[in-house]
């Protein structure tokens, strides 16, 4: 079973992919780190992350790359998403993304295209979402908890951006696939959130 879970920043889609994981057994892979990832090496070897080429050179970045803490931060993610516009640095991730996806007893992906792009046959597919407001406040507890200075207003300012450029991207947008199910997770908490998801997968496979 291929279970493709996509939505914007902070609408709950990891947390909710890695439940669905142990659910039902199934290898997880969270996509948005292998475009952190290249934002990172892109940052490292000082590229210019707006140039198609110098972020397409940043996609040969080795596994330990994965497994880097830095790859959380907020400032990674923002750059994650500039040089995830780019259609080479889509197309230089598909195909390990397509091999995850159809590996023998399936698997649980986690992005912005799974349903539209690399797993359109997907068994179930979930299009998550809440509202900016609430992502941001999530968001904003997150990076407190963790130390990181930054305001409210700065958070949310930053999701609106995201969103912006995530969904007006000519190539791979974040949008809905047409046969996914919405999941709204702005009034829900995590366990409500992980009991609806569920449901909707045994509805749909
Ligand atoms: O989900 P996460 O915040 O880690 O993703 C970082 C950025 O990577 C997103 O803002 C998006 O631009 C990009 N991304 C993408 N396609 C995916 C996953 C992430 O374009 N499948």
């Amino acid at each position: 079973m291929i279970i493709a879970v996509d939505g914007p920043a902070a609408s709950g889609k990891g947390t909710i992919s890695k439940a669905l994981a142990k659910h039902y057994h199934l290898p997880h892979l969270d996509t948005g780190l292998l475009y952190r990832a290249v934002a990172h090496t892109v940052q490292r070897l000082e590229l210019d992350p707006t140039r198609e080429a110098d972020a397409v050179a940043a996609c040969d970045f080795d596994e330990l790359t994965l497994a880097d803490p830095a790859l959380r931060d907020d400032e990674i993610g923002k750059l994650a998403s500039v040089v995830s516009a780019h259609p080479l640095v889509r197309a230089a991730l598909l195909q390990r993304q397509k091999r995850f996806a159809n590996q023998e007893g399936g698997a649980v992906l986690d992005g912005r295209d799974i349903g539209t792009v690399i797993a359109p046959a997907a068994d179930a597919k979930l299009f998550v979402r809440a509202t900016p407001t609430i992502r941001a406040r999530r968001r904003h507890a997150e990076l407190q908890a963790r130390g990181a200075p930054t305001t409210f207003d700065q958070v949310l300012a930053d999701i609106r951006a995201r969103d912006q450029r995530d969904s007006s991207r000519s190539t791979a947008p974040l949008v809905p696939a047409p046969d996914a199910a919405l999941l709204d997770t702005s009034f829900l908490s995590i366990e409500a959130s992980v009991e609806k998801a569920i449901a909707l997968v045994e509805a749909r496979r």
